[in-house]
């Protein structure tokens, strides 16, 4: 079984990436982490990546005078590892919209809540605020706004009365724990198509991936 090539990008701590090296370790899971990006040069996520031999590099977006520059050099670094998927994983940084058509349906991302709600940095904080008894995380594909896309897997997560930022943002963390490998599964087998701007979940597990195959330039 030739397996998808997973490029991880990061900015943090790292704990899905850990999520992915752990789905990635068992032999019969059909992708495997090929590199990790970061671009923050202390992102404890890179430590993770080092212990299970995965090629980390770090891209520090300070060092470029825009935000396509930086991108075009994430690019270039992707695709000399032969990168196929791109998992956002705590990658704090909006990429351009030159990026994403690049890579158009190739780049995955995570967030903390059950979008279109709750969109950006605060997830947690908005949900406690807005009183919400049900809260949850996202797999999407990427598009150019930011937290937009097809959704790929969700799961809810409850908001209790007590909550604060930090014991929901625990509680939804192990859910996203859960939602990423199996997102990753599901392109990789080739069962995502996407139709119009849903992807719609393929039962014909025999079927080339129509969504995973190298980027190219232009
Ligand atoms: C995760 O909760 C992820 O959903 C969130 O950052 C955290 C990264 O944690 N991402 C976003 O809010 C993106 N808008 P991690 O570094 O431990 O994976």
């Amino acid at each position: 079984m030739s397996r998808t090539k997973i490029g991880v990008l990061i900015s943090g701590r790292g704990s899905n990436l850990q999520a992915l090296i752990a789905a990635c370790a068992n032999p019969d899971f059909p992708a495997e982490i090929a590199l990790v990006v970061s671009n923050k040069p202390d992102a404890g996520g890179l430590e993770y990546a080092a212990e299970a031999g995965i090629e980390t590099t770090v891209i520090e977006h300070d060092g470029y005078h825009d935000r396509e520059s930086f991108d075009r050099e994430i690019d270039v670094t992707l695709k000399a590892a032969e990168i196929e998927l791109v998992c956002l994983a705590g990658f704090m940084r909006l990429l351009s919209g030159w990026f994403v058509e690049t890579w158009r349906d190739r780049v995955l991302n995570i967030h903390p809540s059950l979008l279109p709600a709750f969109k950006g940095i605060d997830a947690h904080d908005q949900a406690i605020a807005a009183g919400v008894r049900i809260s949850g995380c996202t797999v999407h594909i990427v598009r150019p706004e930011m937290d937009t896309g097809p959704v790929l897997v969700q799961a809810a997560v409850p908001v209790m009365p007590d909550d604060n930022k930090t014991s929901l943002a625990a509680r939804i963390l192990e859910a996203e724990h859960r939602c990423y490998p199996h997102a990753v599964r599901l392109l990789a087998e080739g069962r995502i198509e996407i139709v119009g701007e849903r992807a719609v979940l393929n039962t014909d597990t025999t079927a080339p991936s129509a969504l995973i195959h190298p980027a190219t330039d232009g």
